[in-house]
């Protein structure tokens, strides 16, 4: 198995692929790709590196190499296999490959920012592939939640994910545009997670091919990267637990616009073990006044 990790490593080097989906360069790339389409999970013990293939398994893994450089679908694309929080998760192109930074922070409850055992609802806005929802259900197994998408294609996956891991007693799905999906009037969440689109349309140009085969709708939020952001953080104190609720978004590209206008008390940009810090994390009382400072400002 080892020699056809070598092997896929530099092809992948040679064809100069573009990273990024779970992986960060060609030996990890390829490691990925030939544990996935083996059916192993993501820790292979070594022991098994020497193994040798049957050859029904060495012409699928050829045939997947080339997929892999002549189409630059990403690995998880080609394998129908993401993993995320630890957790194995069915993906296609009508989903964003999972790979938020929000599951440091799911892994620790997100405390001390939050009290764990007071959550007992919970809401994903643009669910995708329902990672988020389906990680956050098994980081608090007492809460109830809703996971939303916009788009109906994107549920349809979240639905595999959910029945996959048995949690569609636990997780609502629901369609719409971002809090426009929920039932009216509704019960406050006492945490609201997110990873929206919010890379600016600029930004095409720069994107790799890979990315390519990601959604539309997962990426682009106008010339700013703010057009789903906006709203988003202007109404989430309608929706959230009126003393604790916590809102924890990935801001992505757009963070640096927002670093300087979201500080202070109830703003946290946490540094994060990946050395990223575009994820807020705002209380409900900051976001509340935030938007009354607006309204008088008016
Ligand atoms: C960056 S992807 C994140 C998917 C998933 N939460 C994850 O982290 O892997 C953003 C998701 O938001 C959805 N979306 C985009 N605009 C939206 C809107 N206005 N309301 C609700 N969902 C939206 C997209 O369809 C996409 O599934």
């Amino acid at each position: 198995m080892g020699d056809w990790v070598r092997y896929a490593a530099s092809r992948f080097a040679e064809a100069d692929l573009g990273y990024g989906h779970g992986t960060e360069d060609p030996l990890d790339e390829a490691y990925a790709l030939v544990v996935s389409a083996l059916g192993l999970g993501p820790e292979l013990p070594a022991a098994h590196h020497a193994s040798r293939l049957l050859l029904g398994e060495r012409q699928r893994l050829r045939k997947l190499i080339e997929e892999r450089i002549e189409t630059r679908r990403p690995v998880p694309y080609l394998t129908h296999e993401a993993y995320f929080a630890g957790l194995r998760f069915y993906v296609d192109e009508r989903v964003l490959i999972p790979r938020s930074p929000l599951a440091e922070l799911i892994a620790a409850r997100f405390e001390p920012w939050l009290e764990p055992l007071a959550v007992r609802r919970i809401l994903d806005l643009g669910t995708g592939s329902g990672a988020l929802a389906v990680a956050c259900a098994f980081a608090f197994p007492d809460a109830s939640l809703v996971a939303t998408d916009i788009s109906e294609d994107a549920l349809e996956v979240a639905r595999i994910n959910l029945r996959r891991h048995g949690l569609e007693a636990r997780i609502e799905l629901r369609g719409g545009d971002l809090y426009g999906a929920l039932s009216h009037p509704t019960v406050p969440f006492d945490l609201i997670v997110s990873n929206p689109p919010y890379v600016p349309l600029a930004l095409r140009r720069t994107f790799p091919p890979e990315h390519r085969h990601e959604p539309d709708l997962a990426f682009w939020a106008g010339d700013d990267g703010l057009n789903v952001l906006r709203p988003l953080l202007a109404e989430a104190h309608a929706h959230l637990h009126p003393q604790h609720g916590l809102l924890a978004v990935e801001c992505g590209d757009a963070a640096p616009a927002l670093w300087e206008q979201l500080s202070g008390e109830g703003f946290v940009w946490p540094d994060l073990e990946s050395g990223r810090r575009d994820v807020l994390l705002a209380g409900v009382a900051a976001l509340r006044s935030r938007v009354e400072e607006r309204v008088h400002a008016r």
